[in-house]
């Protein structure tokens, strides 16, 4: 099999990944913050190992600010409903994936939050920005959006609108699901008061974590109540973070394989892995580009994500073609209904193939081959 779908989880793991889980499994299973015996103290260590080397990674200010989640839409439901409150209004990309559009719906049902929709398709740097100075209104709490698009390579100049951020006095809240692990982020550089990314996509762990990354400054209400480990006579939750966020057992394997995960990144290096990813998009945006009725979208925005759509066939039945020549790739709507209106793809959708740090450019061959079959 050819996987082409590193968008929806990476695949093929690194072995220290999957080494990782082992270990965790076989030689040190206990509950970290539930007990005093030595097998869950090791749990413990290697928790706040994996808080460490995140933290690092996307320069928050300290480790306790990473509150581990089962998910990038758990991590995003927990940061707009804890912190939103009755008439707020936010403001969101077009490129917003469902993670980030449902719970606001909800919101606007449950609390009368509203939103606006600030447009980034064809836009220059400027003309984003004053798109989200155009909408700011006087109930205005929050600029919300995702880094990389989950459908096509356009990416969102964070440090740029984390600055209008500060200057009108907003929150920034940024979905870096597509984009943790694979693009530089610092989030005190860029203004970033909450990130929400998942584990098992370009960090490289295993599918059962995601986390929060939340600046000190930031007090949510909770989503979840239970058990912490810490203040157990009181019945509320903690006000520390990161245990007032993690009620219950953490995922502690997929949690060793994340650490695992960031350290193989490291040893790889954010611009090599950028320089495969274009190399890859461009060859086969080459390869596509020479079929007939295909249309790529976003051609020019190069890097780890291809959309395009072949004129008058189904994006799932192409899929389901690729399929059966032994190519994963994901067509449809991807769950971002926004994006894929933004980008004026066809009603069902398109084809996205996305590239991770094992492809070669012989799957892009492949991939052509199977086209033209
Ligand atoms: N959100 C993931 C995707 O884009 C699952 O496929």
């Amino acid at each position: 099999m050819i996987y082409l779908d590193n968008a929806a989880t990476t695949y093929p793991k690194p072995p220290a990944v999957i080494e990782a889980v082992r270990r965790h499994v076989a030689e040190y299973g206990g509950n970290p913050g539930r007990g005093a015996h030595r097998l869950s103290l090791r749990a413990a260590e290697a928790v706040y190992a994996c808080r460490e080397s995140l933290s690092a990674l996307l320069g928050l200010h300290a480790p306790e600010g990473i509150v581990f989640t089962e998910n990038t839409t758990y991590a995003l439901n927990m940061l707009l409903k804890g912190f939103l409150k009755e008439s707020d209004h936010v403001l969101i990309s077009e490129l917003e994936h469902n993670a980030v559009y449902r719970p606001l719906w909800r919101l606007g049902e449950s609390r009368g939050v509203t939103f606006s929709v600030f447009p980034v398709v064809g836009k220059s740097i400027p003309q984003l920005l004053q798109g989200i100075e155009d909408r700011i209104g006087p109930r205005t709490v929050a600029v919300i959006t995702t880094h990389a698009s989950n459908i096509c390579s356009v990416t969102l100049p964070l440090r740029e609108i984390g600055a209008l951020c500060r200057r009108r006095g907003l929150r920034f809240f940024v979905d870096a699901a597509q984009s943790a692990g694979r693009l530089p982020i610092d989030m005190r550089a860029m203004g970033i008061d909450a990130l929400a990314a998942p584990g098992h996509k370009s960090l490289l762990g295993i599918q059962g974590c995601g986390f929060l990354a939340l600046s000190p400054t930031l007090q949510l209400d909770t989503l979840l109540e239970g058990g912490s480990g810490v203040h157990s006579r009181l019945p509320t939750m903690p006000v520390e973070l990161p245990e007032r966020l993690e009620a219950g057992t953490l995922p502690v394997p997929a949690i060793a394989a994340l650490a695992a995960g960031v350290s193989f990144l490291r040893e790889l290096g954010q611009a090599e892995i950028e320089r495969r990813e274009k190399a890859l998009f461009l060859a086969t945006k080459e390869r596509l580009s020479a079929l007939p009725d295909v249309v790529i979208h976003q051609p020019e925005e190069a890097g780890a994500v291809l959309l395009f759509h072949r004129k008058g066939e189904d994006a799932t039945a192409v899929a389901a073609a690729l399929d059966r020549a032994g190519i994963a790739v994901r067509a449809g709507l991807h769950c971002a209904p926004l994006a894929h209106k933004a980008l004026g793809t066809p009603e069902e959708g398109a084809v996205r193939v996305s590239f991770g740090p094992f492809n070669t450019l012989s799957d892009a061959d492949a991939l052509w081959q199977a086209l033209k079959a």
